[in-house]
């Protein structure tokens, strides 16, 4: 257990974010700030109210200021918009720059030691502005999409066979975008090669429905995106973190030089432990995967060379 977890935004993902944290009793305290009036207050009452019932010691405070963030151990943001039906996360760059990098100078200066755990989109190009934002060395702000691309990517391998999610091994590396890259030849269950379960048709299949999953759900839920899985998967970098477990996760790192390229946010696989990023792990990558790694890489690029235009 940490002593306090920051989680920036109390729109569906913070408010997830931040219960599960507190279930987990991941720390002394979670602090959500949120610039809507009585928001986050009202809304950690009712968690704080939740926590005899669950059995938990958890304090969760709001607030709409950041004194009561100071010297957090890690940092969630979660603040952002979401996307309507229609947008890519790529629509949201000029909105969310200006709402993630504000936050970022307020941390650098009350929680100068934080681990930065980013969470709103476009995910890369954030995470990236978190980096310049806080100063902070790139073992101490990740970001989250692998996580969620290869959770989608492991449930819809379980609806199709069947099998349990927690036997279904993957890696869904990349941009957190319509690049993305999932690898099948790096997918198993119990061990054993995804092929052996299914045709090579339909996994395609799947590879295409996990790289549209968030505009699938932002399709059905029409006023905004996905929250339980993204939130799920922020809690869990923030428990290989705390638990210093050494996990092995999909996070979104600043690359120097890993998989060919420098000074961009991608997917990769990551340890991650109590400094944060521990190491980068590269895989043997064929060509064909190489290649979509890349093509994935200049996606992000060409929004990078946007971010610069509002920063
Ligand atoms: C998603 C959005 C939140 O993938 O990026 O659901």
């Amino acid at each position: 257990m940490v002593k306090k977890i920051t989680v920036i935004g109390a729109g569906h993902v913070g408010e997830h974010v931040a219960q599960g944290l507190a279930n987990l009793e991941l720390a002394e305290e979670v602090v959500i700030v949120d610039v809507v009036e009585d928001l986050p207050q009202g809304k950690s009452l009712d968690m704080r109210q939740s926590m005899p019932v669950l059995g938990k010691d958890t304090k969760i405070i709001g607030t709409n200021g950041y004194e009561e963030t100071k010297d957090s151990n890690i940092v969630i943001h979660t603040a952002g918009r979401p996307r309507k039906p229609g947008m890519s996360r790529d629509d949201l760059l000029e909105a969310n720059v200006a709402i993630v990098r504000p936050c970022m100078e307020q941390i650098k200066k009350t929680s100068p030691n934080a681990i930065v755990i980013m969470v709103a989109n476009p995910l890369d190009a954030m995470a990236f502005v978190a980096l310049k934002a806080t100063g902070f060395p790139r073992e101490r702000v990740i970001g989250m999409a692998g996580i969620l691309d290869t959770a989608r990517y492991r449930a819809f391998i379980a609806m199709e066979t069947g099998m349990s999610v927690r036997d279904i091994q993957a890696m869904v590396l990349g941009g957190h975008g319509d690049t993305m890259v999932p690898l099948p030849r790096f997918t198993t269950i119990g061990g054993l090669p995804l092929a052996h379960w299914m045709s090579q048709e339909k996994i395609d299949a799947i590879v295409k429905r996990t790289a549209g999953g968030g505009g699938e759900i932002v399709k059905l839920l029409k006023t905004g995106s996905a929250y339980y899985a993204p939130a799920a998967g922020a809690v869990e970098m923030a428990e290989a973190i705390v638990k210093n477990s050494g996990r092995l996760l999909p996070c979104a790192c600043y690359l120097k030089g890993e998989y060919g390229h420098n000074d961009i946010y991608m997917g990769v696989p990551t340890v991650l432990g109590e400094e944060g990023l521990r190491k980068i792990v590269e895989y043997p990558f064929n060509d064909e995967e190489q290649a979509m790694f890349d093509h994935s890489v200049d996606a992000v690029k060409g929004l990078l060379a946007d971010v610069g235009k509002f920063l």
